[in-house]
């Protein structure tokens, strides 16, 4: 498409295919996809190791101290894998234990300046597609394209049971309904840079879309944002 690279921001709740557009995307463009979410994730599971008391400040600083982050891109799944401190944790931080601390983790100022901070550099050169809750509002107020994704509850519970069911044989379709619900709530209702819409991105329900639909209305999207950079009209 256009040599012009921009920056593609993904927000909304969990299990809406923001991690499927968004790696589509990238493939597409020939972009980076960062799954910041991913990042919260392998904090978590550091303090579940750790036994890190999220209560405790001194606790939580030291920790951070300890954590290196960084992406590896694994030629087989076509995404990068995320390392915690030069371990590959892609295999461990989908599961259930694992979220249903990562929205309580992922609510502390301090973490979310860590992970902010990381965020930001990766953004540097542009050409990056990332996704998660605060991205077009805090990490990347600037990006050119913005997209808020939706998706009725109830398809979004399914998603996530189909991707968990795998792994976590035993779970409930009510486990996961619960799990959803909460960690929307907590996102949404968090002090720290709670998910919210940016005002000028572009929101997309994808309900009744199937994959390909809904990557070509994106494409349509990338299509004019950088046809304007070309003609001057965005700064
Ligand atoms: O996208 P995900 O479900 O893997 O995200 C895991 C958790 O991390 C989610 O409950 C909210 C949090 N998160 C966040 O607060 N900010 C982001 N940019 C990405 C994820």
């Amino acid at each position: 498409m256009s040599a012009h690279k921009i920056i593609i921001a993904i927000d909304g709740f969990s299990s809406c295919g923001k991690s499927t557009l968004a790696k589509q995307l990238a493939a597409k463009l020939g972009y980076n996809y960062i799954d910041s979410g991913a990042m919260y994730r392998a904090i978590t599971l550091y303090f579940l190791r750790h036994s890190v008391h999220i209560s405790d400040h001194e606790q939580v600083l030291k920790a951070l101290d300890n954590i290196h982050l960084s992406f590896v891109f694994n030629e087989k799944r076509e995404q990068s894998d995320i390392y915690l401190n030069d371990e590959n944790v892609e295999p461990y931080i989908r599961d259930l234990i694992v979220a249903e601390k990562v929205s309580e983790v992922a609510a502390i100022k301090e973490v979310r300046t860590f992970a902010v901070g990381q965020q930001q550099k990766m953004g540097q050169k542009k050409g990056i597609v990332m996704d998660g809750r605060d991205i077009g509002t805090v990490v990347f107020p600037d990006a050119e394209l913005k997209i808020f994704m939706t998706a009725e509850p109830d398809v979004r519970v399914m998603r996530r049971y189909d991707e968990l069911a795998a792994s976590n044989p035993g779970i409930t379709i009510e486990e996961v309904r619960h799990n959803l619900e909460l960690r929307d709530y907590i996102d949404s209702n968090r002090e720290e840079s709670p998910l919210r819409k940016a005002d000028d991105a572009i929101m997309l329900d994808n309900s009744n879309l199937n994959k390909e639909e809904q990557l070509e209305k994106v494409l349509e999207w990338v299509k004019d944002k950088a046809t304007n950079i070309v003609a001057g009209n965005i700064p």
